[in-house]
């Protein structure tokens, strides 16, 4: 396997800004193939506005980003290989359409008819099937969580990101979240960045964890290094639960 195929994303110097204000100055990160990368840090810090420019959502002011080792342009990543990225909103919209509508249209979007058995066996996986007909704005935030999370898996990415997909949700549909997780990445070797202010969570589900800081990302480091042996005081604050700036 050569580098380039081991590294999903890497970034050098990668910058967003919105009008004059620099939000975002990532120097250097390398997000390798099939792993779990954790995002934590402050509100504001530009975790999600890092989470959408790996979306392709947006493009960055300067610096380089690439994708499967192609540089991110105008061209590259192509409309199917830009399809291989799915993400998780910290808000989701849903249709107001039924709870299995909401999970196909995706499918449908891309042509693919065979929706049928993967949208039900979604559904079941994340403990909807009852739910299957419901109109989607007659669903508790938890209940909404699933779906979107479901929408997204079912498109089978390569690459899932997600932004804090389990805020303001109780430990059953928490759980249920992360094994979901967990479960694609395994299976299909799906690499997830996921956004949390769970620190927990980001110590059960990430192989590494990386802490931003207004809009810099100022340690990243396996796992049990991030918690138990962190490089920097900002990050021994963080994980104790400390402000920080
Ligand atoms: N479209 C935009 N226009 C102007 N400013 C923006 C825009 N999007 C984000 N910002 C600003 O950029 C900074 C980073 O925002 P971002 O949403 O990335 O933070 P975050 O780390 O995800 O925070 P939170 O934990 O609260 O979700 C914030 O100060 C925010 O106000
Ligand atoms: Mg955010």
């Amino acid at each position: 396997m050569t580098v380039g195929e081991a590294v999903v994303y890497s970034l050098r110097g990668v910058t967003q800004r919105y009008g004059t204000r620099e939000v975002l100055s990532i120097e250097q990160l390398a997000v390798r193939r099939g792993e779990i990368l954790a995002l934590v840090g402050p509100s504001g810090a530009g975790k999600s506005t890092l989470l959408r420019l790996l979306g392709f959502l947006e493009s960055p002011a300067g610096g380089e980003l690439t994708y499967a080792g192609q540089v991110v342009d105008a061209d590259w990543p192509d409309l199917a290989t830009r399809r291989r990225v799915t993400m998780v909103f910290q808000r989701p919209h849903l249709l107001r359409r039924s709870v299995a509508e909401n999970v196909a249209y995706g499918l449908h979007l891309r042509g693919n008819g065979q929706a049928g058995a993967l949208v039900g066996q979604l559904l079941a996986d994340v403990g909807l099937s009852e739910l299957a007909n419901a109109p989607a704005g007659t669903l508790s935030g938890g209940e909404m969580q699933r779906v979107a999370l479901a929408r997204a898996l079912v498109l089978q990415p390569e690459v899932l990101l997600l932004d804090e997909p389990t805020a303001n949700l109780d430990p059953y549909n928490i759980r249920l979240i992360e094994e979901m997780t967990r479960q694609v990445n395994e299976a299909q070797g799906t690499t997830v960045v996921i956004v949390t202010h769970n620190i927990f969570q980001a110590r059960r589900l990430a192989q590494r964890v990386g802490l931003l800081l207004n809009g810099r990302l100022v340690e990243v480091a396996p796992t049990a290094d991030f918690f138990d042996r962190p490089q920097i005081p900002q990050t021994a604050a963080f994980v104790h639960g400390e402000i920080i700036y």
